[in-house]
């Protein structure tokens, strides 16, 4: 192996063009591919920003041929050479140093390389868990490097736009104690205190708003926070927020604010000029219409409300669901009528998965008759009632869920989405921001035999609802929002109770004792005596925002060392035994062994 000894590196390995034919230039990088043809030996040299193909010719430089002869795949050489234009007929116009190469007359070997557990090519598909042991190898991929580019970019982009706007980059702790985003926390034992536990942040909420008490007015950080909850595509055990907090706003200044930082992300990162304002859409009618409060409004096929419609037909499963206070909804899937019965077997099965007791189908023909197990319990003028609600035309398939509210909700926007990818009715370049508003302030848990926060604790309640509190707590809405862009929520946030009064009134609401809230967030609740402005703030999850803007389907591809569904990192093996002693130490007593 030999060293840089005095080489210096003049270019990166995508500069060159035809402008420097004729220079001397020094390149360092990857052994990407060698090939032989007619004894000269070419090589696609490859570095962070680019490939270039330098030329080893036995003809002008023997010896150094020779040498090039052993070169391998990742072996990592320096070339010094001259620069010149290739044969017309051997031009890549894929690679912008395509219309050049380097004809080598000085060769090191910086290092030699093992075979590589897979190939570096972008065709080559690999197992996502082999990628992950050698991440680093994967991250050799231009398109994950690209990634990563995409990421710092982002995270500048994104820095510029908060401080041009006054807001300060404060790091907040990372041991600390339990924070109120309803996850499960991840805990470190303490040495110097035994029997205590530090919680990793899974949010720096708390903390963001004593900054705000401490008059720092506007804050931001791009932050690591930590939950241990399931595990999804979008889901990561620890992932990064862009976390922000303001005081004096409402929030229209919020929506403005985080509008611009949207508009210039995308155009510094991807060159889009997104258009502002973005919609808005209430939670009520983000459920009504697609069945989440994560509508994907890319497209249509929303749901129609039948309850009333069918409440006297006949087919008892819908009989039974409206008597119960349940919802009839369905969905006009246009154009389908060539779904064979096996599609229409495999989308019940997958209404099923969330908790769809069946999913009944109707078929429309000529003249608008229904075909379908169904048609029988219902009147013509149920038929037609139906019908019209719907829109429906020859050769649709109308889709129906019964069940409590919740269960159609998740089975028809479930559906919906499957039809949309099944329909290739997504458009893939398209990126559509809403804000859905009006969140409910609390909602009812069955198994805690409580109300929760939806959003947390610390929210707000709209002043004009504050008088149901007592009496309709379920119908209390809050000044939360959450930004939701192709169907993902990207961001969530809240205007916050700055008021102690009223922050008890809230705990009291969500059944939390006076002690229980001392003890967990004392020091909030005094600081809310202590001069707290009116204050209110928001969170981005940068990796699934970036997921987005890269066009992928998971957000491990944009994080450059991420976990498996299963919490674990197969590169480093985290997490790990640990030696009994560090277990003493910290005075822990293992009951797995
Ligand atoms: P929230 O819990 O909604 O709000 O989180 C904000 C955003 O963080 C992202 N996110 C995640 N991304 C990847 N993996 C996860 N496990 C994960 N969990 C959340 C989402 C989400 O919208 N403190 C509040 C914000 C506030 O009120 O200001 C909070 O954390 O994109
Ligand atoms: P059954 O009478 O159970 O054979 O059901 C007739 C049709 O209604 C089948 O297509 C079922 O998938 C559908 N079905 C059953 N239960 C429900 C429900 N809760 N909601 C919608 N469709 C249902």
């Amino acid at each position: 192996m030999e060293s840089m000894g005095g080489l210096k590196r003049s270019h990166s390995c995508n500069d060159l063009a035809v402008d420097n034919v004729g220079e001397v230039v020094t390149l360092m990088g990857w052994v990407l591919r060698r090939r032989d043809h007619g004894g000269v030996i070419f090589i696609d040299l490859r570095d962070r920003w680019g490939i270039t193909q330098v030329v080893f010719n036995p003809e002008i430089h023997a010896d150094v041929h020779t040498k090039a002869h052993q070169l391998r795949s990742e072996w990592v050489i320096a070339v010094q050479g001259r620069v010149e234009r290739r044969p017309p007929a051997m031009e890549n116009s894929n690679l912008k140093t395509g219309a050049i190469e380097v004809l080598v007359d000085t060769l090191r070997v910086l290092n030699s390389s093992l075979t590589p557990p897979f190939p570096l090519d972008e065709e080559v598909e690999v197992s996502e868990n082999l990628r992950l042991k050698y991440r680093y190898i994967d991250l050799r991929r231009p398109s994950m490097a690209a990634n990563l580019i995409m990421r710092h970019r982002a995270s500048q982009s994104v820095r510029a736009y908060l401080d041009q706007k006054n807001f300060l980059e404060i790091e907040t702790p990372v041991l600390t104690r339990s924070t109120p985003e309803g996850a499960r926390d991840y805990l470190v034992p303490s040495r110097v205190n035994p029997g205590k536990f530090y919680a990793l942040p899974q949010s720096p909420q708390l903390f963001k708003q004593l900054l705000m008490v401490s008059g720092l007015d506007r804050y931001y950080q791009i932050v690591r926070c930590f939950r241990d909850e399931d595990l999804r595509a979008d889901r990561q055990p620890e992932f990064t927020q862009i976390d922000m907090e303001l005081s004096f706003i409402e929030e229209e200044d919020i929506y403005e604010i985080i509008e611009g930082m949207m508009l210039k992300i995308f155009k510094d990162v991807l060159n889009i000029e997104l258009s502002v304002p973005f919609s808005r859409m209430n939670y009520d009618e983000a459920l009504a219409r697609f069945g989440t409060d994560r509508p994907d409004t890319r497209f249509g096929l929303e749901l129609v409300d039948l309850t009333e419609t069918v409440r006297d037909c006949s087919f008892n499963v819908f009989q039974t669901v409206v008597k119960k206070g349940g919802l009839v909804k369905s969905i006009n899937a246009r154009g389908c009528g060539d779904f064979s019965r096996k599609d229409l077997d495999d989308l019940t099965g997958y209404v099923g998965l969330f908790g769809a007791k069946g999913l009944a189908w109707v078929k429309v023909k000529s003249g608008g008759e229904w075909q379908s197990p169904i048609t029988k319990f219902f009147e013509d003028v149920e038929r037609e009632a139906i019908s019209e609600k719907l829109g429906a035309e020859e050769n649709d398939v109308l889709f129906f869920v019964a069940d409590t509210g919740a269960i159609v909700h998740q089975a028809l926007s479930e559906l919906r989405l499957e039809l949309g990818r099944r329909l290739g009715l997504i458009n893939r370049g398209s990126y559509n921001f809403v804000w859905v508003v009006d969140f409910p302030l609390l909602e009812y848990d069955h198994d805690e035999k409580r109300h929760m926060a939806v959003h947390h604790p610390f929210t707000a309640p709209k002043e004009e609802d504050i008088e149901l509190l007592e009496k309709d707590p379920g119908r209390v809405r809050s000044k939360a929002y959450d930004l939701v862009l192709n169907g993902i929520e990207i961001g969530g946030g809240s205007i916050r109770i700055h008021q102690k009064e009223q922050q008890d009134v809230i705990f009291a609401a969500l059944g939390i004792a006076r002690e229980e809230a001392e003890d967990k967030f004392g020091f909030l609740l005094q600081a809310l005596e202590l001069g707290a402005p009116p204050h209110g703030g928001i969170a981005f999850g940068l990796d699934r925002l970036l997921m987005i803007m890269a066009g992928r389907e998971t957000i491990r591809d944009v994080i450059a060392f991420p976990k498996t569904q299963k919490a674990t990192c197969l590169l480093t093996e985290a997490p790990a035994s640990v030696a009994r002693k560090q277990l003493t130490e910290l005075y822990l007593r293992p009951d797995w062994e």
